[in-house]
């Protein structure tokens, strides 16, 4: 059965001193860690500082976004080989911060998502509307338009192989978490649509990610939901505490929904 993620954008928050001190308090909680798989994204900066700690331990780093080239002549930019060198093996793209601040767009996205695959490194794309277009009755139809332009003409096994990132762009930071049925419903349907483009076994394997206001008094109910398979939290996973709860809550129902799984198909 695949295992479940939960990444922490730490966004452009966490210095290298803090970030230290909270990988020192983080790393003995790694150790009862057994049913998913734990990713930290900090800046640029610290993500080689906190390399050589984390060395040994399950758990993993990932970069907030990446150019596609290698190298060359982008000025403030970072590529796969750099990030690869800082010590990541994930990388988050096309957050909707990115795509609001930086004019980042989904054909930017599919060139990065297709330079990640070439350096073997997992690629989270996220996708998500605003509130105006839930307002609109249009959240399923953007969301596709997303899946079209980031994922369509890959091979099955590279979809697989990347994870999707649910983050209504209305619930991130505003402590307006989608209720664990409207997060669930899109989640259904981009596991649909995958199934569409890709066929049943990797709409089966790939991984949907909730983000938006995640904190340890709402993780509980959205987890339960059949189709969310982790979560990408900001604000929460800036303290170690809160984003342990996340974690300790992901691995207690996610061996409940491993059973139930279990119980089902020897029915
Ligand atoms: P918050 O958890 O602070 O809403 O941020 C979510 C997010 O943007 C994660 O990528």
């Amino acid at each position: 059965m695949k295992k479940p993620i939960v990444i922490g954008n730490l966004k452009m928050n966490l210095t290298a001193e803090l970030g230290r001190e909270y990988i020192k308090g983080f790393l003995p909680f790694m150790e009862h860690v057994s049913e998913s798989e734990i990713v930290l994204a900090p800046s640029y900066t610290v993500l080689p500082l906190l390399a050589p700690e984390i060395r040994g331990s399950q758990l993993q780093l990932a970069a907030q976004n990446m150019h596609w080239e290698d190298a060359g002549a982008y000025t403030g930019e970072i590529s796969p080989v750099l990030i690869k060198e800082a010590g990541c093996q994930w990388v988050i793209l096309g957050h909707s911060e990115r795509r609001q601040y930086f004019g980042e767009t989904y054909t930017h996205v599919r060139r990065k998502l297709e330079s990640a695959f070439r350096h073997k490194i997992v690629p989270v794309v996220c996708l998500g509307e605003t509130l105006a277009v839930r307002r609109a009755g249009r959240t399923f139809q953007i969301v596709e338009d997303q899946i079209d332009e980031v994922l369509k003409g890959l091979k099955p096994k590279q979809a697989a192989g990347t994870v999707l990132a649910y983050e209504p762009i209305w619930a991130i930071g505003t402590g307006k978490t989608a209720s664990p049925w409207q997060a669930n419903e899109v989640h259904h349907f981009i596991r649909n649509k995958i199934e569409t483009l890709f066929g049943k076994p990797t709409a089966a394997e790939i991984r949907i990610l909730y983000g938006g206001s995640v904190n340890p008094e709402n993780c509980e109910a959205l987890i339960q939901e059949s189709e969310i398979d982790g979560f990408l939290v900001g604000g929460a996973s800036q303290k170690e505490e809160t984003f342990q709860k996340i974690i300790s809550c992901v691995e207690e129902n996610w061996k409940m929904k491993k059973s139930k799984k279990l119980r089902q198909r020897l029915k």
